[in-house]
């Protein structure tokens, strides 16, 4: 198996090739992905693309450590980062300690990522200083939508612009090895990619980062409902639709299973 990418050489990559990432949840399409990708995120998007949540807050620990661990297994070449669910990080530098180092050891995955900007500086720093590599993630933070209100583009007015962008550097300068910029208008995203140290990952922010992220059902046109900023790179629904259909007729006028697919005697 080939060598897998560390924190190290993703850092390196500020200002260098992009930074190829895509989220998994399972052992197969880690397999699938993991050849194309430099980084895995298994991220808690799981709540709505694997268990129906209606939105991140309710993903637990149990959840990321198992889908974490399938990843692990399922890939030699990409870094696997972990998120770290809502409630498991935000209480203290310490909590986010004890839960990031059992999502580490229970996966085996390189580094966790976590929402939020100032307040997340001592944690992020903490955590670094440990053994522990954070990616930051900000701009549009899904686990906040109980206080944003839903999921609109972040950074419209000056103030909150401003706002992103100095929770960009004060994650970048805690510590964190690379960072999501999600949702924000394109010159915040550029801003950002300008000022902080380490490499910007984009989703539904600019070309410009130094990477790139999606939810990989919704490129793969698997999920139903995707943001603007999604470009939908197959068709899977579709295809899955097609088979099973199939299927279904084959199994109703007994064409399958035929001759190719039974055990016959020698
Ligand atoms: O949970 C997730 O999939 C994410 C990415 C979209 C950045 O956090
Ligand atoms: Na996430």
């Amino acid at each position: 198996p080939m060598k897998r990418l560390t924190v190290p050489r993703i850092r390196q990559r500020k200002n260098g090739e992009p930074l190829v990432m895509l989220t998994a949840y399972t052992v197969r399409m880690a397999q699938l992905l993991d050849p194309h990708c430099d980084m895995l995120l298994v991220g808690d998007s799981l709540g709505q693309v694997i268990y129906g949540l209606p939105h991140t807050v309710a993903v637990t620990m149990e959840m990321m450590a198992a889908h974490g661990a399938a990843v692990v297994r399922g890939s030699y070449h990409a870094a696997v980062v972990v998120d770290m669910p809502f409630g498991s990080y935000e209480a203290s530098p310490q909590q986010a300690f004890e839960n990031a180092s059992r999502l580490l050891k229970e996966t085996g995955a390189a580094a966790v990522k976590m929402e939020g900007g100032r307040v997340l500086a001592p944690t992020i720093e903490f955590l670094t200083q440990r053994g522990i590599p954070v990616m930051g993630h900000v701009g549009l933070t899904p686990q906040a939508v109980n206080i944003l209100g839903g999921y609109g583009v972040r950074g419209k007015s000056a103030e909150e612009a401003k706002s992103i962008v100095d929770d960009a550097i004060a994650v970048s300068e805690a510590g964190a090895f690379s960072l999501v910029i999600e949702g924000v208008l394109e010159p915040i995203a550029i801003e950002i990619t300008q000022k902080v140290a380490c490499p910007t990952i984009g989703i539904g922010a600019s070309a410009q980062c130094d990477g790139q992220v999606l939810v990989t059902e919704d490129m793969l046109g698997l999920f139903d409902r995707v943001p603007r900023f999604v470009k939908k790179f197959g068709d899977m629904a579709q295809q899955t639709e097609e088979a099973v259909k199939q299927y279904a007729d084959q199994v109703r006028n007994r064409t399958f299973p035929s001759a190719d697919q039974l055990y016959q005697p020698e």
